[in-house]
């Protein structure tokens, strides 16, 4: 009888970390995403996103100006490199679960918004909503705490978050057919 339960919760233990394993979906890079989301038809996604704030932000922590925030608050690293700052301005920052095509140097890019997309990519996967949410696609329509994980007071140059505001300035809608 003992026997039977400890093999019971072996068998329960190894599928519960299995599932664990498949649902680290990864970091494929925003090179990837770009090759479905750029033409007009589309909403061109990739160049509205391109052009905004956030494909710089890894770029932003190569000047002057972030590394004297940085030595203003005590750290010993510059700001590219230092983990107090690329937590907000790089992609899946600290996951090792990044592909070869991921580039850190792409700043902010749609997988911090949209999640790790190396399950959801395919194009038989993609055009279905429910499959691309179940492998991992995060769609959050209108949800401020989307933004304010990084859009906070945590932030050395925060000011305010307005998400209506900050929306509109990137959004990147798929147009009415
Ligand atoms: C092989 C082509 C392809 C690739 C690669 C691709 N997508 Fe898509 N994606 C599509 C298609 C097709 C749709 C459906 C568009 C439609 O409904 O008009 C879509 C829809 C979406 C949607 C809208 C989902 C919804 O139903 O509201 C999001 C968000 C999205 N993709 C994000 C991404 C991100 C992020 C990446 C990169 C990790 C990516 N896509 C890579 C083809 C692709
Ligand atoms: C992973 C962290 C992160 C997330 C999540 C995030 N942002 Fe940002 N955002 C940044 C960083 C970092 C910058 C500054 C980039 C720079 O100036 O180099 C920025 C800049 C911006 C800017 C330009 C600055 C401004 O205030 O005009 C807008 C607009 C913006 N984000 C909107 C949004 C919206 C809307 C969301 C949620 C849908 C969002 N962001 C989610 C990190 C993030
Ligand atoms: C800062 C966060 C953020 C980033 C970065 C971002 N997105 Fe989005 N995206 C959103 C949000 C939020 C929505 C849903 C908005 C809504 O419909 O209210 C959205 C919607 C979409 C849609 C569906 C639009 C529709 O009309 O249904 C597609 C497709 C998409 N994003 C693709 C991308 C691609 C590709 C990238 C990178 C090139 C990207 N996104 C980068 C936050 C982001
Ligand atoms: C909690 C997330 C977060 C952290 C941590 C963070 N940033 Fe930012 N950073 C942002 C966001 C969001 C923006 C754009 C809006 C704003 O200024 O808050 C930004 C903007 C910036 C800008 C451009 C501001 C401007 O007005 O030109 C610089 C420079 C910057 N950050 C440097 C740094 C440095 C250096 C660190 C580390 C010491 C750091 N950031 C840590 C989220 C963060």
């Amino acid at each position: 009888m003992k026997k039977l339960t400890i093999i019971l919760f072996l068998a329960a233990f190894c599928s519960v970390s299995t599932t664990a394993l498949l649902a680290q979906h990864k970091y494929v890079g925003v090179k990837i995403c770009s090759m479905c989301h750029k033409t007009e038809k589309q909403g061109n996604q990739f160049g509205i996103w391109q052009a905004s704030k956030h494909a710089g932000a890894f770029k932003t922590l190569q000047t002057d100006k972030a590394n004297e925030i940085a030595k203003a608050k005590g750290l010993k690293t510059s700001a590219a490199e230092s983990p107090e700052c690329l937590k907000c301005h790089v992609t899946g920052y600290g996951s090792d679960a990044k592909m070869p095509t991921f580039k850190q140097e792409d700043g902010v890019q749609c997988e911090s918004c949209h999640g790790p997309g190396s399950d959801y990519k395919v194009m038989t996967i993609m055009k279905d909503q429910k499959k691309a949410i179940a492998a991992g696609l995060i769609v959050a329509k209108d949800d401020p705490k989307l933004c304010t994980k990084c859009h906070n007071e945590e932030s050395p140059t925060f000011k305010s978050f307005d998400y209506k505001v900050a929306w509109a300035k990137i959004k990147h809608e798929i147009p009415a057919k």
